[in-house]
């Protein structure tokens, strides 16, 4: 779904229409997963100027998009990790003459089981992405919680990126919420305030949580308002 929002070509029939049922609810999603990419590309592109060589991509979806890899400096390398069998699969494929990414199976929710098996070198800095991932992690099984136990796993200097769909317009989260639930599952949109209490105990870098299009800056044009994104230290 996510890919044909993005103009890509790799959605099924039955992704496509569930795709498109969304849109007809919520028309600026095409938008706003766009302003998310653009967010990808930015915070990246920030964290490797930081000198971060090594990036943890945590629910990356299709690379079929400008993506992590073709944004990295030389030496530096990403870790994409999907639940989703058919994306991991399909990545591998696309990633086949990448030296500089690989895929992984892995649930955010088992986050010790990915770090374990991801064969970066943890007592270095990583830039951990989340991105549009959490609002697929619902309350009970404690987003916060995971967080939390991600902390302390990270060395000095490690960053954590996160996009989260934003829960303002109710019309429009119930539109939204709805037709994932017949399409895929949940997904959770949450207020600002929601988002950052994920993140307690995290060092919230500045501008704070603000709208996909406004980061870094927070007086930026705040585009479709879909989104929220943020950047921390653990
Ligand atoms: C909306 S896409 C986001 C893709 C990319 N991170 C981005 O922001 O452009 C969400 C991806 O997260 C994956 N996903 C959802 N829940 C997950 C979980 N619990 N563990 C790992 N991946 C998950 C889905 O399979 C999908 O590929």
């Amino acid at each position: 779904m996510y890919d044909y929002y993005l103009g890509g070509t790799e959605a099924t029939p039955v992704d496509q229409a569930a795709a498109e049922q969304v849109l007809a609810a919520a028309p600026q999603v095409r938008v706003a997963v766009r302003e998310n990419r653009q967010f990808l590309d930015r915070v990246v592109t920030h964290l490797a100027a930081l000198g971060i060589r090594q990036f943890l991509d945590l629910g990356s979806g299709l690379p079929t998009q400008r993506n992590v890899h073709e944004l990295l400096p030389p030496g530096a390398r990403v870790v994409y990790v999907d639940y989703d069998p058919h994306v991991v699969d399909r990545s591998r494929t696309l990633l086949a003459d990448v030296d500089n990414a690989t895929c992984l199976l892995g649930d955010v929710r088992e986050l010790d089981a990915i770090l374990d098996g991801c064969e970066l070198d943890l007592s270095r800095p990583v830039g951990v992405l989340m991105l549009a991932v959490l609002n697929f992690v619902g309350d009970e099984d404690d987003p916060a919680g995971l967080l939390t136990a991600l902390r302390p796993r990270l060395a000095e200097g490690s960053h954590l990126a996160v996009s989260h769909g934003a829960r303002e317009d109710a019309d429009l989260v119930e539109g939204i919420q709805s037709r994932y639930q017949r399409a895929s599952g949940q997904a959770v949109l949450r207020t600002r305030e929601e988002v950052l209490g994920l993140l307690a105990g995290w060092r919230v870098e500045p501008p704070g949580v603000v709208y996909g299009a406004q980061w870094p800056h927070a007086s930026a044009d705040p585009g479709t308002r879909l989104t929220f994104a943020v950047l921390c230290r653990p």
